[in-house]
């Protein structure tokens, strides 16, 4: 998928409504990456596009050395004060393509729902560049399964008459983006016992939460506000014909590899 720059950079000014409305990951998933990348507990892990911490959180309880690295300011502001408790966490503002990291040093690098953000072209080679021999690769997104949700799919075409077909939270260019992901790695001299690994999990959302979600995608960040407006209203009428808490299935899509 192309990166659009307009939406990337949404992000930054919805922090808050960020943090609130998106959901977490299994803790089986975090599990894992640990277990699957053999880090010592005085390991070095790199989170790109932290976002507002949700994984260099779930890392830091385990008590590894995390640097959460964001684009967005707002968002590491957020991350900082999630992580405030953890001594051995660190946060740095810049992109993945700039920011400056000693070869070889890392024992993992995670991206939750971000790498397909990183320009595709140096992204794979800067994560070779600076993850140690043997190193971790660990890349995941989440999307809603509609086909087992009638809510969901309702949802999926309200936002079809915004242009949202396939786009989060149930868009299929997820599934897209880590298939075709997995297919590279695999493909590359560069890593090696490349994975790819699937969680089920179910969430809660009062239906507050869910407009939030919808309104924190970069995609409906980036209509103009009569159109998000009535977005909204239409997701308010489809409510009508559902009670609270809506349960929402979620997948999750894990692709694990290693340096070679
Ligand atoms: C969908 S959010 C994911 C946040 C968090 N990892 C999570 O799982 O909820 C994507 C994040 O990637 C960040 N981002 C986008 N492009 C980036 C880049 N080139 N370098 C670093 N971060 C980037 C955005 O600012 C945003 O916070």
């Amino acid at each position: 998928m192309a990166v659009n720059r307009e939406e990337r950079r949404t992000f930054e000014k919805i922090s808050s409504l960020y943090d609130r409305a998106r959901i977490s990951y299994p803790t089986q998933l975090i599990d894992d990456i640990v277990t699957y990348s053999g880090i010592r507990l005085n390991g070095r892990i790199l989170d790109v596009g932290c976002g507002t911490g949700q994984v260099t959180h779930l890392l830091a309880q385990r008590g590894y050395h995390v640097t959460g690295l964001d684009v967005g300011k707002e968002m590491i502001d957020v991350a900082k004060e999630k992580c405030s408790a953890f001594p051995k966490v660190s946060f740095k503002v810049g992109t993945f393509e700039d920011a400056t990291f000693s070869d070889a040093s890392l024992d993992i690098i995670t991206s939750g729902m971000a790498w397909h953000w990183i320009n595709p072209e140096r992204r794979e080679e800067k994560a070779y560049r600076i993850l140690r021999s043997g190193g971790t690769l660990a890349l995941f997104w989440s999307y809603q399964r509609k086909e087992e949700s009638d809510f969901v799919k309702a949802v999926g075409n309200v936002l079809d008459k915004y242009g949202g077909a396939n786009r989060g939270p149930a868009g299929s260019k997820v599934r897209q983006i880590s298939d075709t992901l997995y297919k590279k790695l695999k493909g590359s001299q560069s890593f090696n016992s490349v994975e790819m690994r699937e969680y089920n999990e179910d969430f809660e959302f009062s239906k507050k939460r869910y407009v939030d979600l919808i309104v924190s995608y970069g995609w409906v960040q980036v209509l103009s506000e009569e159109k998000r407006r009535n977005l909204v209203d239409d997701l308010q009428k489809l409510y009508k014909r559902y009670e609270e808490p809506l349960i929402i299935p979620y997948k999750y899509v894990l692709v694990l590899a290693k340096k070679s």
